[in-house]
This record gives C-alpha cells, structure tokens and sequence, in this order.
C-alpha cells in the first residue's frame, strides 16, 4: 500500500480472438459503500460478491479501526457487525488508503461529524490528489483539517458532533464529493442537502435509502437537489454487489478490437449513471447485445455480449463523461482502433485521477505508435481504422500508479504487431486481482518479465 512495492514489468502481445465467457468482480463503488453503511448500521449485514482488491480492502481496515467488526467467511461473503450512526471509534492507528481516493474521501465525510481524530495516509499518487474539494465543504460542517502542502495528503482530521449541515452546490461533478458531504449529513442534525448540476453515480442515495435513511431527491431547474435527513438509524441488510461496469469496459473494448473476438460477459451493473462507454462504444459501431436483463438488490444488471466489430471515430458526447469517467482509458484504446479521429473533451476531471489520464494515456499510445492531441480537457485519437498497434518494442509504458492505465495498455496489447509492454503492472490488484487470469481464459497471454 503506501510502502510502495516492487514494479512488476507486464508485456502483452495479440494472440488471436478472444472467446469464453467470464465475470468481472463486484462493483468497486457500490463494494465501499457497502462496507462504510454496513460499518454504521446496527446489527449483522452480509454482502456477497463484495471487490477484494486492495482498495476496498484498506476501507474493510478502517472501518475496523473504527470500530465495526469486518469479517470475511470462507466462502467469500463478508459479515460486518456496524457500530451504529454516531458510533464511529477513535482510530488508534493512521488509516492506511493506500491509492484509494474513494476511501479517503467518503471516510473523510464519516468521521466529519463525529468527535474523532484521525490521520489519513496513501501511496505517491494519492499524496498527490486535491483534497480542498472535500475539506472545503467538510470544514463548512464544522471539521478541522491539517494538511499537507497544497491540500494533499497525508492529512489529520477532527470532527466536530454535532455537525452543522449546510446546502452545498458542487462545484465539480464528482460523486465523492457529493457522498463525503451526504455521509457526514448522516450524523448531522437536521437537513444536509448536496445540489448536483450534473448527475453523478447515485449508488450512495440509492444505498443509504436501502439501509433505511431518508434521503430525498428533488430534480429542479439548477440540477438535482439531495437532501439526506440527520441522525439517521441505519438498519442491517443483505447485499449482493453486481459486477463492475469499469472492470466490464476492458473487456468491451479488448472484444471489439481484436479481430474474431465473441465474449460474454456476466452480471454487469447497468445503472444509468455508469453505463456512458456502452453509449459512447456503440455510437462507434460495436457489436454490444445485452441478455437477460433484470433486478438484483434494486440495481439493473444484464450479460454483455461483445463481439469484434469495425469502429468509426466520434465526438465523445461531453455529457456522456460523468457516467464514464473511469472508462477514458479505455475508450482512447478503442478509438485508436477506428476510422477516423475521436475527439474527447469536457473531461477535464481525467487530469486529477490516480493519475493525469490525458498526460499517461497520450504518452502511452504514441509509445505504441498512436497520434495523439492532448487537450486541457480530453484528447485526440488517430484511429488506425482496424489496424494493430506497432507495440512499445522494448520500451515501456508509464503505468505511474494507474490500475486503469495499465490495464487499458494491457488490451490495446491484444491487438499489436510487437508486444506491448508496461512498467508496473502491479497497481492492477487495486481494483481487479483477477484481470490477467481472466485474460489468460479468453485466449490472451499476458507475461510478467524480469524488472
Ligand atoms: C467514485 C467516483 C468517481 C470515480 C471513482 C469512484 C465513487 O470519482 O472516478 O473511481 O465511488 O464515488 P469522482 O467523484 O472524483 O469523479
């Protein structure tokens, strides 16, 4: 986690169509949640197909150091004994988030009306995240912050109970912000309200009102109003976590690229605030047939079938960003694949991820032979209109901490002349332990390689 660990060189080269069906892990946001509300309930929730990856894991650590018991069953399901609204523990320990923004900044907004102290540390991407946009609506609640130069961490927090709530219109569409600021709401007396000017993922408002908080949403003409009512009861529930849409795009796009390619894909979240690079990857041309669509724990799921399927390049729609803001990376390797030029903006957000995705991802493609057009906020992808990629030769890609950089070069490796090849691959376990055993079942060969 924050000690960083020994890179692990990847390379990837083509090895034909990918074919089989497979499962990506549960949904990285909804599995926080999970954790963080099952922490505050009282009473025994249990969660199956919860994301073990290294990011959910240091949410799993905090919330045990404050207080709620965190069990993990052999048989995969977890079983958290909460603590109850209010609840919250003195931590005796920094909480170690590792390269977890989700985790800081929702657990930041949990110890924010609670009379607790706690320290807060991660790995060198996250010390570099901007963290004002979190401690600026917190302090108005009545928190106090020390931090590091530039409002980074790592950073010591106080809470205050109880907490004053406050009307707050994000100025970033960012679904951390707007959960950091409902979950201190959660301890807070009276009506703490979020007004969102774009729709962001609404797996908070939606969860929160499953563990019985009342939690209104008014939609009006300046965006959508969320008001969660405080000194809420949360009670405990059962919860099934769908798989994770972000984790399903690698494989959306690896299958669309690489010639003779037919996946499956199971149990994938649908919600609407999620599903932009299905949208934005069929407005190319992709072959995207959705199966069995139904409700699991009142979020929609469904089976992708994704098959090969020549691209056209677009202009990325800008509203489609909020809903697939962690699939950019991804989505550039598609482009790089189609006829035309793409033409992303209104992302500027990507330049504050676990890392400057616009900066990584450029440097990345033209490693492997791409034209690229950085802009403030997006970029510019000369598509090769089907053709592979040239590959990285000896050289290697910059994963610079990035899960998602790594694993969006791994699948533009699917389909190049020489193998593509990538410095860390490591970062992957954050947010997909599995990635490259399941690559290896679909027919691809990702090889690790000496440092
Ligand atoms: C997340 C919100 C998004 C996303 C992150 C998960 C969440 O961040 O990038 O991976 O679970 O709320 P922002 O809210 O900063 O856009």
């Amino acid at each position: 986690m924050s000690h960083a660990s020994p890179p692990r060189p990847l390379s990837v080269a083509a090895a034909g169509p990918l074919r089989g069906t497979l499962t990506v892990p549960g949904d990285k946001s909804i599995s926080h949640r999970s954790l963080m509300f099952a922490g505050l309930a009282v009473g025994e929730s249990r969660i199956r197909g919860l994301l073990e990856g290294e990011d959910v894991l240091a949410t799993a650590a905090a919330m045990r150091a404050m207080g709620a018991q965190v069990v993990r069953e052999a048989d995969g399901t977890w079983r958290v004994h909460g603590v109850g609204v209010g609840g919250l523990l003195q931590p005796q320990v920094a909480l170690e988030m590792g390269n977890s923004g989700t985790s800081t900044r929702l657990l930041m907004g949990l110890i924010a009306s609670h009379a607790i102290t706690a320290t807060f540390v991660g790995d060198a991407s996250l010390s570099k995240r901007p963290m004002a946009r979190v401690t600026g609506p917190l302090s108005l609640m009545g928190a106090t912050f020390t931090t590091s130069p530039g409002n980074r961490l790592p950073l010591t927090m106080r809470g205050l109970t109880p907490a004053v709530p406050i009307e707050y219109a994000l100025p970033v569409a960012s679904a951390q912000v707007k959960s950091a600021i409902l979950l201190a709401g959660l301890n807070t007396p009276g009506i703490t309200r979020v007004i969102e000017p774009v729709p962001t993922r609404d797996h908070s408002e939606r969860m929160l009102r499953g563990f019985g908080a009342r939690v209104d949403v008014e939609e009006t003409p300046h965006g959508r109003v969320i008001s969660i009512h405080g000194e809420a009861e949360l009670s405990p529930q059962d919860i099934d976590v769908p798989g994770d849409p972000s984790s399903a795009g690698f494989w959306m796009v690896a299958a669309s690229i690489v010639p003779g390619s037919d996946v499956t894909i199971r149990n994938v979240l649908m919600n609407p605030t999620r599903t932009g690079l299905v949208t934005a990857l069929r407005l190319m041309g992709a072959s995207i047939e959705e199966v069995g669509r139904r409700d699991v724990g009142g979020e929609a799921v469904a089976d992708l079938r994704v098959r090969h399927a020549p691209l056209t390049a677009i202009e990325v729609p800008a509203d489609l960003a909020p809903s697939m803001i962690d699939e950019y990376p991804v989505l550039f390797v598609a482009a790089a694949f189609a006829r035309g030029t793409t033409v992303a903006r209104g992302a500027h957000e990507l330049r504050v991820k676990e890392s400057d995705r616009i900066a990584a991802m450029a440097a990345a493609l033209a490693l492997a032979g791409v034209r690229t057009t950085e802009h403030e906020d997006g970029l510019s992808i000369d598509g090769r209109d089907g053709d592979p990629l040239a590959g990285t030769g000896t050289a290697r890609v910059a994963s610079l901490l990035d899960h998602r950089i790594a694993m969006s070069m791994a699948v533009a490796g699917m389909h190049a002349r020489d193998a593509v090849t990538i410095d860390d691959a490591a970062p992957i376990a954050t947010s997909y332990p599995a990635f490259l055993d399941t690559a290896r079942s679909l027919g691809a060969q990702p090889q690790w390689i000496a440092a």
